[in-house]
């Protein structure tokens, strides 16, 4: 298909240029006669009375509740709701987003109706949440409230999936390019395909269809989405050399043309990693998109990909320094690239084409642009990046030929209130709202200072209607989105999650050293004639690579939340390592597990004789014990509340271990498999959390929110410790692979098959994280070890 394939597209691209330039004539012209003012004072007049309110003093000291700070997400949506002014602000955001990422005609009667709905269903979601909820984050933020969503919706696999893709890109993305970006856009992206699809479904479709239809929007999402951090951004990173970046978009360009995904070749260099990575993601999401499309809907996907490909290109290409671009040149690739980059998003989802959605997010698409290289301006001058602002601060004074962006940014609103959208009051609202909304922010963002010099440049002309605009930046109220709200609000947790991470693993890091430091056992002075081999033995075990997760957790909840003492602690930490690695020994032994390596090296029977193993487990539980006694620092009786504890759930332990060996061959039912790992290893987990809170005497209610969320978080570690086994590497591991197969074990992988044992663990996940919510600490160290259980590799 090439050759002809290749004009083809070119002559798509050129049909698309030409209705690109002549909207930017029509345009143009309406800048020139400035026919936007009059029309658009008269609408801002109409607009203002809705949104300028007189204020007497009587008014202002008599406001009542104050306004609270965005940032404070749920007292804001509160502060709404109390004042009246909720469903004007649901119903402004949802119109708007139906106008423009779902392009749609805000005078039909349908979808009036749907907007409607919709505004109804999420109020009733917010107030239901503000109300029961602590958390700071909306819900719908975090991972276990995405998952309970795919829940309800039945699709959950593809969820799973799309967690674990995710995770990978912000594991991949190099320095160069920003990773909360990348995720806040793929993630922007995804919930974009996901709401068309719903949009395109209507209410009729069977629920087994919404599933199918809603996995497929996730995958596709993912697979488009793709494109932002590893096309364009990587395009306009400095991560490549100018020689990649043309080889790089080369290749992108061979497989729009030809639909086929090009072989990497031998790519060089320190970036070959990450290519490898990016190539491989890319051509699954290509094939992916490819796979789905109908015969009638392909080539209009290729098209609109190969132009939007082709317009960022040309438009990336731009050099700041280069002073004769024409008014055409700067603008019609804008133009070409912010229309196609929503039309495109019908045809990844092969929906059929829609004249009107096409009409309309064709002529929208600049708006945003506009809008959005307004708010960067100063960023991209930095950057050197071309767009129409940053020309026109560096060129306007010597080219008098120059569209001031501005000026345009303006006469695109009134061309879409009154062409485009045929003079529609909500319409005009909304868009009014959108803008004033747009400029205030971008005030408190820059400051009164800044803002007011850009004023100075831009809106020097036509001064009683930027003098109108002024005023109603001031003075304008009722004016915000809550897409606005949610982008913050994601922004800042993205933000504050990767803080926290990094937080969690340098804790862990320094607590598992210091862990480590505290382990060796002394040799035993008495038995000097004779060599004292089960030290020796302990010792070998102990100095295995193990992760230390349970004296890990006693630490950070001991010293950090109970303000205990760590030298004070050290023996009761030695002891949860003693116990936990005498359950491996045993568990590795060949009456048992049968297994060859531990922790990255032969296992202890192997090394030694399983006579010698046996002791040595039995050694350390008694050592573990001696440890225990010796919590010399704290009240005795908690002492003795914990050793009595602690010998119980070591009962369990054993108990666990003996069902797990009786039970090969046979298909447990759910609630004898959770029996089972919570014994064998929820047990231990729950010993780490409770043990410190009895020696800081912390109340019951307290510890039995422990005890449910190390219920949930320790059978959720175990069903990936046999997702590993499946799935693992040995040699990350450290200890074998296969080998529950190998045992004919009866695990949560055997039972429900891997798919349904990542379904239970991430069940588990949800129901660890609501556990959280009944323990009166910071519980951010327990809510990242939850993450690392669920998404670690070893
Ligand atoms: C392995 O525990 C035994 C199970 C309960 C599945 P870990 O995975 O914590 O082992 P180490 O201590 O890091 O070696
Ligand atoms: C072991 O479970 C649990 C205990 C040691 C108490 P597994 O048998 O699945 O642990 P691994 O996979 O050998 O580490
Ligand atoms: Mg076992
Ligand atoms: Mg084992
Ligand atoms: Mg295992």
């Amino acid at each position: 298909m090439s050759v002809e394939f290749t004009n083809y597209s070119d002559t798509r691209y050129r049909l698309a240029e030409q209705k690109a330039a002549q909207y930017f004539s029509s345009l143009h012209g309406q800048v020139k006669e400035k026919t936007y003012v009059p029309v658009l004072t008269e609408d801002i007049e109409v607009w203002k009375r809705k949104h300028v309110r007189h204020r007497s003093w009587w008014t202002y000291f008599s406001r009542g509740k104050q306004k609270p700070d965005t940032r404070d997400y749920h007292r804001y949506i509160g502060w709404l709701n109390y004042t009246g002014k909720l469903d004007d602000y649901l119903d402004r955001s949802v119109s708007y987003i139906y106008m423009r990422d779902l392009g749609k005609a805000m005078d039909s009667p349908g979808t009036k109706a749907r907007i409607r709905q919709v505004v109804t269903g999420i109020k009733t979601h917010l107030l239901h949440s503000t109300g029961t909820n602590r958390e700071e984050q909306p819900d719908f933020l975090s991972l276990a409230g995405f998952y309970r969503w795919a829940q309800k919706e039945g699709v959950e696999t593809a969820a799973i999936w799309v967690i674990d893709k995710l995770g990978n890109v912000s594991v991949h993305i190099p320095k160069e390019l920003n990773a909360e970006q990348a995720q806040r856009k793929l993630i922007k992206i995804i919930l974009g395909v996901v709401l068309h699809v719903i949009e395109e479904m209507g209410e009729e479709t069977p629920p087994a269809e919404r599933s199918r239809r809603l996995d497929e929007a996730i995958r596709l999402g993912y697979s488009y989405g793709l494109t932002y951090p590893f096309i364009d951004d990587l395009l306009d990173s400095q991560l490549l050399t100018a020689g990649e970046k043309e080889r790089y978009s080369r290749m992108i360009r061979t497989a729009l043309l030809t639909g086929i995904v090009p072989e990497l070749g031998g790519w060089t260099g320190e970036n070959v990693e990450f290519i490898r990575y990016v190539h491989s993601e890319l051509r699954d999401a290509f094939e992916y998109i490819k796979g789905l499309q109908r015969p009638e809907t392909v080539s209009t996907f290729f098209e609109q990909s190969y132009v939007f490909f082709q317009s960022q290109d040309i438009d990336r290409d731009k050099d700041l320094n280069c002073a004769n671009y024409t008014n055409e040149e700067l603008y019609i690739p804008v133009i070409l690239k912010s229309a196609s980059s929503r039309l495109i998003v019908r045809s990844v989802i092969h929906a059929e084409v829609d004249e009107g959605f096409d009409h309309r997010t064709f002529y929208y698409g600049i708006y945003n642009q506009l809008a959005d290289d307004f708010a960067d301006m100063f960023d991209d001058m930095e950057g050197g990046a071309v767009t129409p602002y940053t020309y026109y601060l560096k060129y306007r004074n010597q080219r008098q030929d120059l569209v001031n962006p501005y000026e345009l940014y303006w006469t695109v609103i009134c061309h879409l209130i009154h062409n485009v959208f045929r003079s529609d009051a909500k319409t005009r609202e909304v868009i009014l709202d959108r803008a004033i909304n747009g400029l205030k922010r971008c005030k408190e963002r820059l400051g009164d200072d800044k803002y007011n010099e850009i004023m100075d440049i831009f809106a020097s002309g036509n001064l009683e209607f930027h003098h109108l605009v002024g005023q109603m930046v001031r003075k304008a109220e009722d004016v915000d989105f809550f897409d606005k709200l949610l982008r913050d609000q994601m922004n800042a947790f993205l933000k504050k999650d990767r803080q926290e991470k990094e937080d969690f693993q340098a804790t862990v890091r320094t607590v598992r050293d210091q862990i480590n430091s505290l382990l060796p056992i002394g040799q035993n002075n008495e038995t000097q004639p004779m060599k004292d081999t089960l030290t020796d033995a302990a010792n070998y075990s102990l100095e295995g690579d193990g992760k230390r997760l349970r004296p890990i957790l006693t630490w950070v909840m001991g010293v950090n939340e109970y303000g205990l003492n760590p030298s004070a602690i050290a023996p009761l930490l030695r002891s949860l390592e003693y116990m936990h690695t005498a359950s491996l020994i045993f568990d590795d032994l060949p009456s048992q597990d049968n297994a060859s390596t531990r922790r990255g090296r032969s296992t202890l029977h192997e090394v030694y004789d399983s006579a010698t193993a046996e002791l040595t487990g039995l050694f350390l539980i008694q050592r573990a014990i001696k440890e225990q006694a010796s919590l010399d620092r704290f009240d005795a009786k908690a002492v003795l509340a914990l050793m009595h504890y602690s010998a119980g759930k070591a009962e369990e332990i054993c108990r666990g271990q003996a069902m797990d060996l009786q039970s090969k061959g046979k298909a447990l039912t759910l609630a004898e498999l959770n029996m089972l790992c919570f014994y064998k290893t929820g047990a231990a987990f729950e010993a780490s959390l409770v043990m410190p809170a009895i020696l800081a005497q912390v109340e019951d209610d307290e510890i039995a929110g422990l005890k449910k969320f190390a219920y949930h978080a320790g059978i959720a570690f175990q069903i990936k410790d046999d997702l590993l086994d499946v799935e693992g590497d040995r040699q990350v591991l450290g200890k074998p692979t296969r080998k529950d197969l190998d045992n004919n074990s009866s695990t949560f992988v055997s039972v429900l098959g891997l798919d349904g044992a990542r379904k239970e663990m991430w069940e588990h996940y949800c129901l660890a994280v609501e556990a959280l919510r009944e323990v009166p600490r910071n519980t951010d160290f327990l809510k990242h070890l939850l993450d690392y259980l669920v998404n670690r590799d070893r």
